[in-house]
């Protein structure tokens, strides 16, 4: 196998299985795997924990007082296979992916300065490269050079059907129109916010993950990764 190490930077809508396939890609290549979305659900949970959200509004000025006091960090867990997210030395990866996060998610990762702070922190993980980064704005803003960039997508009904299996999986009593909704309105907020909103880079490759399995997804992307370190 090549030496050579790059940045795979994997955008993509809620819910399309950018996670999952980021981590077998990672896998796969002994890359890291930074799951950027939970930096942003992780302020969020510390957000809500400690008085800056009440009853679904966003105190923004509390939140960037509250910056300083996050402290966030990935600890890598064999059994998973992958990294779990840490704040301030509390493990938080079990709290992050309920649909109270979700709900609030978007208004968080709004912020300029929540987007300052971990956009840095994201770029600091990626200085020696071998990493594979999921998230909204990792080719376009955190790794503009990167030299993959992939730009995933689905159907938002598949993907909440995903989500919802997920959540019901955990025992979340949820329902399925409660999931949809959250990851239409996410979409919607994604797209459109002011700062760093989701795009495909010009040179992002699209994968609509549809129709795909797991192993057609990876076949698809070895291709193209082959490709790129042959160069
Ligand atoms: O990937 P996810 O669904 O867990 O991400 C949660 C939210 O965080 C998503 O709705 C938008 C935001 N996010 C972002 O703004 N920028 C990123 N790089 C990653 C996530």
């Amino acid at each position: 196998m090549s030496t050579k190490k790059i940045i795979v930077a994997l955008d993509g809508h809620s819910s399309c299985g950018k996670s999952t396939f980021a981590k077998a890609i990672a896998a796969r290549l002994g890359y890291i795997f930074i799951d950027t979305g939970a930096m942003y659900r992780a302020v969020t949970l510390y957000a809500l924990e400690h008085g800056a959200i009440r009853s679904g509004m966003v105190d923004e000025q509390a939140v960037e007082a509250m910056l300083d006091q996050i402290n966030i960090d990935f600890r890598f867990n064999a059994q998973r296979g992958a990294s779990d997210i840490y704040v301030n030395g509390d493990l938080v990866e079990g709290k992050i992916r309920t649909i109270e996060v979700s709900n609030c998610v978007s208004a968080i990762s709004s912020i300029a300065a929540v987007r300052q702070k971990l956009v840095a922190m994201q770029q600091e993980m990626g200085v020696r490269k071998g990493v594979v980064m999921d998230g909204r704005d990792i080719g376009t803003v955190v790794f503009p050079e990167a030299e993959l960039k992939i730009y995933m997508t689905a159907d938002p009904k598949v993907r909440a059907e995903r989500r919802y299996a997920e959540l019901q999986a955990k025992g979340d009593s949820v329902t399925f129109e409660e999931v949809y909704a959250n990851v239409v309105s996410r979409d919607e907020a994604d797209m459109t916010r002011a700062i760093s909103p989701l795009r495909r880079a010009e040179d992002a490759i699209l994968l609509d993950n549809t129709q795909m399995s797991v192993e057609e997804q990876m076949a698809w992307f070895m291709e193209r990764y082959n490709d790129i370190i042959s160069r």
